[in-house]
Parts: C-alpha cells; structure tokens; sequence
C-alpha cells in the first residue's frame, strides 16, 4: 500500500461498502443549501442531516459516497505537519438499519482484510466513549473491538471532548462516537500506550458517529426515533498512514501541487522550517480556493460570509508566496496542477477552470493594490512613529492599518521593523480578539435557526421557498431560475436569475399567488423516482446540482399530475400549504450581475 493514491482509496472504499450493500451516493456541494448554520460543508454528514433526522432517503438505508469538505476553525495551524482546510471524507450511513456492532466489524475489515487496506492490527487503537450522566459508557463498542482482536491496552475510553461528535453547526444530529487511530511510529512510550496518550504518535483515521440524538435549537438532546450510523474517513490522513508517512504534506497528494509551487518559488521543500511552512500554506489554501471557486455554487472572494473566507484563504496565500520570493508568485500555476489532479474525482473543476483561474488573478491583483495603500499609509505614519523614543507603534494604530486597508499584521511589523521599530502586538491581538467575538456573535445571529434545525418555522419557511419559486417562473418567465436559498426561522431570502429590478406590481402579483396557493391549503406529497422520470413528470431540478440515481420529488398541488409546483428536493416540507400564514415581500435586491434576492416573511395575525 506503499504507493496508495487517493484515486484508489476512494474507489476501494466504494466498492468495500457497494459489497456490503450500500449504494453510492453523489458528493454535494461545498456551500450548503438551505442551512444557515454553517458556511462550508464541514463532512460528509451534513448534506444527509434531514436523513439523520428522520427523513427517508431516496437512494436507501445503506449509502456510501465521498464528499469534499472544508474545515477553517483551525486555518492560522495550517502550516504544521497536519492541518489542512481543505479535505475529502469517505463515509459510509446506516438510516435506521445497522448499528454499532455491524458498523464497527465492517470499519475493521476494511482496515485490516489484505482483500482491503491490510493494515497489521497492531498499528490500530481505538477510542471509545467513556460515558457521562444519563448516557452510559460505551461498553458494547469496546466488546466488540475485543472481539475483533484489538487488545484492551489499546482501547481507550475518552469523554465527550473526544469521543462525542455534532452536530456539524449549532443544532442537528449528534451521538457519542468510536475513532480508529494508527499508530505512526514503532517506538512505544510505555506498553499501554494508547490514542490519547501525551506522546501524540496516534494519527485518526476514521470516525464511526453512533447518531443518537437531536441536539435543538434550546441546546436539549431529543434521542431520536431512529438510531444512525455516520463514519467518516480522511482521505489525506489514510492515505498518509498507507504511504508510511508522517505528515500529510510528505504524500503522493501533495507531491504535484508541492512541485508546482517549488518550481513557482525557485525554492525546495524540505530543507527549512519556515520555507517548508509557507510551502504547505500555499499548497492548502490554494486547494481550498480553487474547490469554493470550482463548485456550482460559487462565492467570489467578498467581505462576508464564504466568500471573506475565500478571500482570506487567497490572501494568506499570496502573502506566503511573497515569503518565498520577495516579488510574489502567481497561484494560477498551482491551481492548474490542482485542477488537473482532482477533476476526475470532481468533473466540475474542469467546468469552471476559466471562472477558478480568473477569480484567482483578480483576487491577486486586488490584493497587491491592498498591499501598496497599507504600504503607502504606512509611509504616512513613519515620521511620526519615529519620533516616538521608546520606538513602538501602537498596536491601535496596526489594527486600524488591519481593519481599514486589510493590511496584515506580519507586513506592519516586518515593515516596522525595518525602521528600527516594534509593534505592540498585544494591544493588537486585544483589539483583533475584540474584533473577533464582534464579528463571531454576529455571524452566530445569522446563523441561527435554519433548516439545521428542522425547527417548524424553517419548515414552513422552506415550503414558502417552493411557492415563491412557482410564483416568480410564473411572473418573470422561466428564466428565472434558482441561484440560492437561504432560510432561518424569521425569514427566507431567494436568490434567482432574473437581469431587471421588480416592478411593484410584479411583486404585487407574485405575493398575490403565492398568498392564493396558501389560501387554497393544497397537500404535499412526495414521491421518488429517477431524476430523468422528475424532470420529465415537470419537476424543477437545479441546474448544475449533481443528483443520486433515485431522488426525491415535492409537489405541491390537488395531486401529483394536477399542480402547482412541482420540485426536486430532500424536504423536508409542511403537510398542507393552509399552514404557512401571509407571505409578505419584504425586499427585492440586487444580489449580483444577473441574479436578483428576494426576503420574504411569513406573517401569523
Ligand atoms: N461526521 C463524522 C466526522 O466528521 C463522521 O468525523
């Protein structure tokens, strides 16, 4: 397995559970649909939610897939020897239908049957969960390990900080959890060395979820009706394991972006700490950028939301290029190698090249022009700063440099240390932390509620959704197609394709039938079928979306031939239209060249 390639450890995980039964459904998009509460699809779960939760999956009760995914919580550790942004999940799910002891032999046969991955078991641990009031220690899984040949001294049970995972954003499907560790050296530090001891030598691997819980929108635990499995296996982190490596950078992944960027630099990877350390910041973020900018539902680099997050990722980037060579480096070069490696994987890498390497360019351009202001501003400051005796600068004034021209902290104290001066940089990472937990509280007012929660009020807000869709085609035309949806339990906001500002009398009228279609209380049903048999029956399918093999259809009307709107869409949706209360228009807005938003509120009295 030396020489495993992420390509063949995707396909073997594929075909291992397509033999236990699972079918494989597609990845999703790494901006998630209808769930404010998180900005990324952070794992592999997070699409399935609504089945996690109750929901029946069109595709089955044993699916299997592979997911991009992007995690920034811990972006400022990129750089080490581990972390990365960007990552691609294996998981497999059980809706309802096996539990932990099924799940738990087939994690283990696929790690150690030489058919498989063929690790020795004695490069394994596992972690299991110690236990807590009202939810009792875990037990059966560890019996089960045990039976499978995994020795006591490596079971380790851990409490609810390791071995409890979710919900992925503030409320959703969570249970305790069971992680399969690999042992990356051979020299242990005592015999019962075990996942969790200080000497850090244990890499995880994988993640087997036993999805037992609802957590709500008041923080409470609801069990749920029907107990889940969601597992998931890092890709970069397997394939480093296999690779006998140490560090995911060191892999056959990064092998062709690494040399991309060397080539770029003129420099080596290898040799320096903090030559090595720009390197994989590079490698990383560049990933990450050109997987936001290649997905159907892309953001531009912005100021808020996914797209600051793309923007920050780019910048970062840029400025480690300068690191390793004074003038800067182009991230075009390794994106094109990024691109070419992955778009077999994910064919829409190729489909938005030219879109991915234009925003890149732009991006890079605009951050140069940052760069010269916060430059110049700074020269502004200089004489000032000099006069100063004790030669600080105010960590104050850099932060207002940060928050006014996006000038980065580094670049304020490298220049100023050109100068002979230092930079109070406590004063600034209190005003950054200020800044911070500004900016975290109110992300996390927007963030709430949402279909994440399943909360009543999202539910009705996402049926309101369908009706507002049927309305504005009906309206503007069928051009006037689906960009984004994005619902909390106050409102839903719309995005569609439509090139001209409203009329007041097109919203009058779009309200008008929307409010009918209300009125007249018609029943959902739902049906599944083949996405070619929904589209030809006249449902709406989102252009771009890639969709399973058997998918589920909304509509809303006196019967499934006689309708209103029909939709494909994972639901979920309220029972009867009756329920929804007054749709009211609140705003009609640009969103960006060619797309329109509306925000529209359901009123009960
Ligand atoms: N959802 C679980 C994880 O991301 C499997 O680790």
């Amino acid at each position: 397995m030396n020489n495993l390639t992420a390509d063949e450890l995707r396909s073997k995980y594929i075909n291992f559970f397509v033999s236990k039964g699972h079918v494989q459904i597609q990845g999703k998009s790494l901006l998630p649909e209808n769930d404010p509460t998180v900005l990324f699809t952070t794992a592999g779960m997070h699409p399935l939610v609504p089945y996690l939760l109750g929901e029946e999956h069109p595709a089955g009760k044993r699916l299997v897939n592979f997911q991009k995914c992007i995690r920034t919580g811990d972006i400022d550790c990129v750089g080490d020897a581990s972390h990365l942004t960007f990552f691609e999940m294996l998981g497999n799910w059980s809706l309802g239908d096996y539990f932990k002891e099924e799940a738990i032999k087939m994690s283990f046969e696929f790690l150690t049957s030489p058919e498989w991955l063929n690790i020795p078991i004695d490069k394994l641990g596992v972690t299991v969960f110690e236990g807590e009031e009202g939810i009792p220690r875990d037990e059966e899984s560890a019996n089960v390990w045990k039976s499978l040949g995994i020795p006591e001294n490596r079971i380790a049970f851990l409490p609810r900080k390791d071995n409890w995972w979710g919900p992925a954003g503030t409320t959703g499907p969570c249970g305790p959890d069971t992680e399969m560790f690999y042992y990356i050296e051979d020299s242990p530090c005592a015999p019962d060395c075990k996942p969790g001891c200080s000497c850090e030598k244990w890499l995880e691997i994988w993640n087997d979820v036993f999805m037992q819980y609802n957590k709500n929108a008041q923080g409470e635990y609801i069990p749920l009706a029907r107990k889940c499995v969601d597992t998931g296996m890092g890709i970069e982190r397997t394939v480093t394991v296999l690779n006998g490596k140490t560090s995911v950078y060191d892999t056959i992944i990064f092998e062709p972006v690494i040399f991309a960027i060397e080539k770029a630099c003129d420099c080596k990877y290898g040799a320096n700490g903090e030559t090595d350390r720009s390197i994989r910041i590079l490698a990383d973020h560049t990933r990450s950028a050109v997987f936001i900018l290649g997905d159907p539902k892309a953001v531009s680099p912005s100021n808020v939301g996914a797209g600051y997050v793309l923007r920050r990722l780019i910048r970062r980037a840029v400025r480690h290029g300068r690191k390793l060579k004074p003038e800067g480096i182009s991230l075009i070069s390794i994106a094109e190698v990024v691109v070419e490696q992955l778009k077999g994987a994910y064919p829409e890498l190729e489909e938005n090249r030219t879109f991915i390497l234009n925003e890149l360019k732009k991006e890079e351009v605009k951050f140069m022009e940052t760069l010269q202001k916060g430059e110049h501003e700074f020269e502004k400051l200089l004489p000032n700063l000099l006069k100063d005796p004790r030669k600080i600068m105010s960590g104050r004034l850099a932060f207002k440099l940060y928050d006014t021209y996006g000038f980065p902290i580094e670049l304020t104290e490298e220049l100023a240390s050109e100068s002979g001066l230092t930079v109070n940089r406590l004063e600034f990472d209190e005003a950054f932390k200020k800044h911070q937990e500004l900016s975290r509280s109110q992300s996390g007012l927007a963030f709430k509620g949402g279909l994440g929660d399943q909360g009543e009020m999202a539910v009705k807000y996402h049926t309101a959704t369908h009706l507002l869709h049927q309305a504005l085609r009906n309206t503007l035309g069928v051009h006037a197609a689906q960009k984004g949806s994005n619902i909390t339990a106050e409102r839903l906001r719309f995005d569609f394709t439509h090139d001209a500002p409203l009329t007041p009398d097109e919203l009058k009228k779009i309200e008008e039938i929307v409010n009918k279609q209300i009125k007249n209380d018609l029943p959902i049903f739902v049906e599944t079928m083949t996405i070619d048999e929904a589209t030809k029956s006249g449902a709406i399918a989102l252009f771009g979306e890639k969709y399973e093999s058997q998918v589920k259809v909304y509509t809303i009307g006196n019967s499934v031939s006689d309708f209103f709107t029909k939709e494909v869409c994972g639901g979920p949706h309220v029972q009867r239209t009756g329920s929804l209360g007054t749709f009211k228009i609140q705003k009609e807005q640009s969103s960006s060249a060619g797309v329109r938003r509306i925000r529209a509120v359901l009123e009960f009295c």
